[in-house]
């Protein structure tokens, strides 16, 4: 079973929208036609930047899909301050960071609010990117796989068995992220296994299609290896994505 790596660029809260249309521009000169036959790309830009970098990739052709960060989990409401899914949908955004660490650990957003935006998402006609990982304690403690199993199914609680295989779960160990520590491809891929054989306990068809992404501090110099492993399926990269020739490395790291 061949799943396409999807190589995803999480921006944060960096850009704004001049220069968010200036990085997409160079990223889309960095890269050849040929560097999407085997990957997809997406971007996932601030909100403020939405709408400028859909009329982008739309007006120029751009093979990126484009990518928010979070969501609210209802369509609309009295929810000051937050963004629906249906308002991403009608930006044509295809994927939906869930669950990112920084919001689990910044804004509270537990398994139960991770499962209803991944949900929501999918009924919005957008594919959820949820993320998972432990923390350096966790690790260190022996836990990692537990506490990463108990995100992946408390996180995946509310989707369809269909859903499952169309999903795409990023795992990103907390204490990789930005740190520029990359977990060895040796354990990036015994987690991203065990996190498969979880979903092929829920439904074994979608084990075999889930795309299960590595994130925390991936970089043009590690990306090969990473990727080469049998379980990853891509990657989720946070400070290289904001840099269009480094960005551009990673997705093109089939070319190393
Ligand atoms: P990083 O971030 O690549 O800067 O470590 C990854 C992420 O947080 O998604």
């Amino acid at each position: 079973m061949s799943r396409i790596p999807l190589i995803s660029g999480n921006w944060k809260m960096n850009l704004n929208h001049f220069e968010a249309i200036q990085m997409v521009q160079k990223l889309s000169y960095e890269l050849r036609n040929h560097d999407y036959d085997a990957v997809e790309v997406s971007v996932h830009p601030p909100y403020t930047d939405l709408r400028s970098i859909q009329t982008l990739i739309d007006a120029d052709r751009m093979h990126f899909h484009l990518g928010a960060q979070n969501c609210h989990a209802e369509s609309s409401g009295a929810f000051t301050g937050e963004v629906s899914p249906a308002m991403l949908q009608k930006l044509e955004v295809g994927f939906v960071i869930v669950g990112h660490s920084e919001r689990r650990s910044l804004s509270g957003e537990t398994n139960e609010i991770v499962a209803a935006k991944a949900k929501s998402v999918f009924a919005h006609g957008m594919v959820p990117i949820v993320c998972v990982g432990e923390t350096l304690e966790e690790r260190e403690s022996g836990g990692a796989e537990s506490v990463v199993e108990t995100q992946v199914t408390g996180s995946l609680a509310d989707l369809s068995k269909d859903q499952l295989s169309e999903l795409v779960i990023a795992y990103e160990p907390v204490w990789a992220i930005g740190t520029g520590k990359t977990a060895s491809a040796e354990d990036a891929q015994l987690m991203c296994a065990h996190i498969r054989s979880v979903v092929t306990a829920i439904h074994k068809p979608a084990g075999t299609k889930v795309r299960i992404q590595y994130g925390g501090s991936v970089n043009a110099s590690n990306a090969v290896e990473l990727m080469s492993m049998e379980d990853i399926d891509g990657a989720l990269v946070g400070g290289a994505s904001l840099e269009a020739a480094s960005f551009a490395r990673i997705v093109s790291f089939q070319d190393a």
